[in-house]
């Protein structure tokens, strides 16, 4: 196997995306240290990608070596402290401003000065985000898709101080993964959750509203456009809380009425009911 763009790598946050990112860097080569300071989310987050291991193996897109290679890179820690001296570091924990600010001050502090810094955030300024650095021209935007192992775009986004060097390097590494940089500017949502989150939002009214069932408009969704999963269903995917943390930011961020969450989604998020992850969302998981 020829050498990954970064030979070290660390994610902070063993959650769905974070497990992702962490599986895709070990798969190319990297040694990847995943971090997350609870041991019940690093063990649900090896289990994960032992399994999504497994599926790949099942579908002949991997062999059983390969397998056992790639969990050998994969180590765990429980402190940001303790990372060591990665040359990226891909942040993915949970979508709130000031959990990634102080995130991104304590990796300032503790990684080699050339260490890029990246967050995976679906929405946040990442202006905002480098501004916790005293390096904003090495924090960018890696905005991987959900399930990470098997989407191909990866959303690279600017910061305001995003340097044209830490763009380059990070365009080369996500073609290096096998995967599709699009470049994007950075306003709330960049393209991706501008476009389909209020696609989401409104599927909910449509629900609360009465228009159809969530079958009805999953199944209008699915075959009469096309996509492979009905709305409904990709926000049990994605997590109910994350698509209202988003509408959150499209909200502020906007300043439109048109971005306001449904009350659908909020009563939901306040009642556990978060998709897959709780067991429960528009559908059942409990089977
Ligand atoms: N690793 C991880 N998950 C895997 C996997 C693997 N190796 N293989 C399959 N899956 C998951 C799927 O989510 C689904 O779950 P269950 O079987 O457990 O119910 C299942 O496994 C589907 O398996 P299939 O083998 O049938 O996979 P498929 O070929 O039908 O493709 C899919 C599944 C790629 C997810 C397809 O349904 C799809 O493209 N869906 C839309 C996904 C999408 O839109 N993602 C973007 C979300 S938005 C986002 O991520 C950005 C954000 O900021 C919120």
């Amino acid at each position: 196997m020829s050498q990954p763009s970064f030979e070290r790598v660390a994610v902070i946050g063993a959650g769905t995306m974070g497990n992702g990112i962490a599986q895709v860097f070990a798969v190319r080569g990297s040694q990847v240290t995943l971090v997350d300071t609870s041991e019940a989310a690093l063990e649900r987050g090896m289990a994960a990608i032992q399994s999504s291991l497994a599926r790949l193996v099942k579908k002949e897109r991997m062999t059983q070596s390969d397998v056992d290679q790639t969990m050998s890179r994969l180590h765990r820690c429980h402190s940001i402290s303790d990372i060591g001296s990665p040359q990226l570091v891909v942040e993915a924990v949970v979508e709130r401003p000031e959990v990634k600010s102080a995130v991104f001050g304590a990796l300032d502090a503790v990684t080699p000065p050339d260490t890029i810094l990246a967050t995976n955030t679906s929405s946040i300024s990442i202006t905002e985000i480098a501004a916790n650095t005293k390096r904003p021209d090495q924090v960018i935007g890696m905005h991987f898709m959900n399930p990470v192992p098997l989407m191909s775009l990866v959303e690279i986004i600017r910061g305001h101080e995003t340097s044209d060097a830490t763009v380059a390097r990070i365009v080369a590494a996500t073609e290096d993964l096998g995967k599709v940089p699009v470049e994007a500017n950075d306003f709330p949502g960049f393209v991706s959750n501008r476009v389909l989150m209020p696609m989401i939002n409104e599927a909910v009214f449509c629900l609360m509203e009465g228009v159809a069932t969530k079958e009805g408009i999953d199944t209008v969704m699915k075959l009469g456009m096309n996509h492979p999963m009905g709305p409904l269903t990709l926000a049990d995917l994605i997590g109910l809380d994350v698509c209202l943390d988003i509408m959150e930011v499209l909200h502020r961020g906007l300043g439109d009425d048109k971005y306001r969450p449904c009350p659908l989604l909020r009563r939901m998020v306040a009642a556990g009911c978060l998709g897959r992850k709780s067991g429960k969302g528009f559908y059942d998981y409990s089977a």
